[in-house]
């Protein structure tokens, strides 16, 4: 696969075959190919926990009923902006409403908007599931290294056919999650990813985000900007 098809065909998918497992010998694959990713004096700041089975089932369930009891949990690190602003709130906004419109779930149709936001916490049906945690101590730059790696690590899951969907909503739950993995109090939850092969067909992931284009984020400079 070209890089730049691994790159720009990549979505977040949020229904997966429930009829194919992955092994353990292709997410260590994977996993060696994203472990290639760059890092500031290569300190390799990443600690990955795979589950499956039991493992996933266990924390699949205890977040899927703390969000079906309406509870929001909290979260360790802001990974949104705690004032929300333009163009952010309409970008936001935009892939909110589009995933729920594919979907036909309407803005006062609370239920259904829950039970779809509770997806996430069965993994999608996903067979395999991720955490991404970082020593606590790490500083910004860190965090930048384990976005790195987990890109990396998306990209090179599509080299082998598998999709992926990373979830900051497991963070809403990181006392649960990290008390399962038996994760160390040193280590914060930097977010979930679900990891597997597509379903077939599927409503939900038809859905395609937009993009800006390169000139909105981009300046290009041939002489200084300021004098
Ligand atoms: C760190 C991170 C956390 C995310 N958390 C969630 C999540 O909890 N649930 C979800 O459905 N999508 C989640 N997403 C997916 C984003 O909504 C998605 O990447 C974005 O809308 C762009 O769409 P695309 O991935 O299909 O290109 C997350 C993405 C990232 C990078």
């Amino acid at each position: 696969m070209h890089v730049n098809e691994a790159i720009v065909g990549r979505q977040s998918i949020r229904e997966f075959d429930t009829s194919r497992d992955v092994s353990n010998e292709v997410i260590e694959n994977i996993l060696g190919v994203a472990g290639r990713s760059p890092s500031g004096s290569n300190i390799q700041p990443w600690k990955v926990w795979v589950v499956r089975d039991e493992a996933k089932e266990k924390i699949s369930n205890a977040c899927y009923e703390r969000h079906m009891s309406g509870d929001l949990g909290e979260r360790e690190y802001n990974y949104y902006p705690v004032n929300w602003r333009e163009p952010y709130i309409n970008r936001r906004r935009a892939t909110g409403w589009g995933l729920y419109g594919v979907l036909g779930i309407k803005k006062e149709d609370k239920e259904k908007m829950q039970l779809q936001h509770g997806r996430n916490y069965t993994f999608f049906d996903a067979p395999v599931g991720m955490f991404f945690t970082i020593d606590r101590d790490m500083e910004l730059g860190s965090w930048i290294d384990c976005g790195m790696f987990i890109q990396s690590l998306m990209l090179a899951a599509r080299a082998e056919g598998l999709e992926t969907c990373s979830q900051a909503a497991f963070c809403n739950y990181y006392d649960t999650v990290m008390q399962l993995l038996g994760a160390p109090d040193d280590q914060m939850l930097i977010c979930g990813m679900s990891i597997g092969y597509a379903a077939g067909e599927s409503v939900v992931n038809t859905f395609r985000t937009e993009r800006e284009p390169v000139s909105t984020y981009t300046t290009f400079l041939t002489k200084p900007n300021q004098v």
